[in-house]
């Protein structure tokens, strides 16, 4: 495993993050709680010592299950970060959400604490960014959170949030296969020493090769929505697996691997990557017991680009 400071922080994170929208199981399918326990405690294991999660992921579900898992693992060995929904950004709200966390958290502090989405996003109310700050400067300041953060933030929403507090991430969804923030967000974060906590690594498990052409999602798993499995653009992600492939083969390891060991090589980049069961986060934590070339990871970016050229990069990864 590496570790790498978030940003200016004293937060010396894993690469790899574990990602647990999965264990908040709303949007997701045939999670099982036991299941995601193991995963999560199994992570530590493997040198993660990182988790990212959100009060809303099953509405507080996704952090009660964390608190269990780790109920008897000493806090300062491993960092919590949240997030704050974009419809409870007002003074008091986050105020108010932040205090639930840390009761789901069974916790007294969050590493880094994140506005999950810009106010106004998914039809919420548009509080003003100095609001919110206010609020989340206030939480720092009595010790509930230690850092603050935020999320699919554009760069001009970052520059504004940072004239009124100290912010050390964004966390936006950042992939070989989906590059919506790189040139404009990623660029203003790597300038400025904030961190890129790239959410969905994998693209939602597509990266890993293991959805074919129609693949059929269980019912209520949202990724049947997801923009790159539409049939104008998956075969061109078929192309880019198949030459990943080689890649794999070269260093003995999986495309998913490959696809992570690309992604957290990016200045400042970490991937927060999302697993249903323990294989899987032990699988990824491997991404890191290797290095591709400088020239593998220019190659590796020119043959991504097939698909992130060939579409329009807007919005959420999911379609409606
Ligand atoms: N800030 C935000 O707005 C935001 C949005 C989305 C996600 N996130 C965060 O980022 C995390 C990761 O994003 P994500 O879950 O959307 O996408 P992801 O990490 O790219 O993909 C996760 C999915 O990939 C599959 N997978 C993972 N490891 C695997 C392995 N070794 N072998 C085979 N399949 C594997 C699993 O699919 P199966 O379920 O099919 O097994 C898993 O559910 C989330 O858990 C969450 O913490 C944040």
């Amino acid at each position: 495993m590496q570790y790498d400071n978030i940003g200016p922080s004293d937060l010396k994170s894993s690469k790899i993050i574990l990602g647990t929208w999965q264990a908040g199981k709303s949007m997701w399918a045939n999670i099982d709680d036991k299941e995601t326990t193991r995963a999560i405690r199994g992570a530590l294991d493997t040198g993660i010592n990182c988790i990212d999660t959100a009060i809303e992921y099953g509405g507080g579900h996704s952090e009660r299950i964390i608190a269990k898992a780790l109920s008897d693992v000493t806090r300062g060995e491993y960092y919590l970060l949240t997030k704050v929904f974009a419809d409870k950004l007002g003074y008091d709200q986050v105020i108010a959400e932040c205090d639930k966390s840390l009761k789901n958290l069974a916790t007294d502090y969050i590493d880094l604490y994140q506005i999950h989405w810009p106010a106004g996003a998914w039809g919420s109310n548009v509080v003003p960014i100095n609001e919110t700050m206010e609020a989340l400067v206030t939480l720092k300041q009595n010790g509930k959170i230690r850092n603050i953060g935020v999320s699919n933030f554009t760069a001009k929403q970052l520059k504004e949030a940072s004239d009124y507090g100290p912010i050390i991430s964004n966390q936006p969804p950042y992939s070989l296969l989906w590059r919506q923030y790189e040139e404009d967000t990623n660029t203003y974060c790597r300038e400025n020493n904030l961190a890129i906590l790239a959410y969905s690594p994998l693209s939602q498990g597509i990266l890993t090769g293991k959805f074919k052409k129609d693949h059929k999602f269980a019912a209520g798993d949202h990724r049947s929505r997801n923009r790159l499995l539409e049939p104008q653009i998956f075969p061109k992600v078929e192309e880019v697996l198949a030459s990943l492939q080689e890649y794999a083969d070269k260093y003995s390891t999986s495309i998913g691997n490959i696809a992570l060991n690309w992604l957290v090589s990016q200045p400042r980049t970490f991937a927060i990557v999302g697993a249903r069961k323990l294989s899987q986060v032990q699988d990824n934590a491997k991404a890191c017991n290797f290095q591709l070339t400088p020239n593998e990871l220019m190659e590796i970016d020119t043959l991504s680009r097939l698909v992130t050229d060939n579409m329009q990069q807007d919005g959420t990864l999911w379609q409606g």
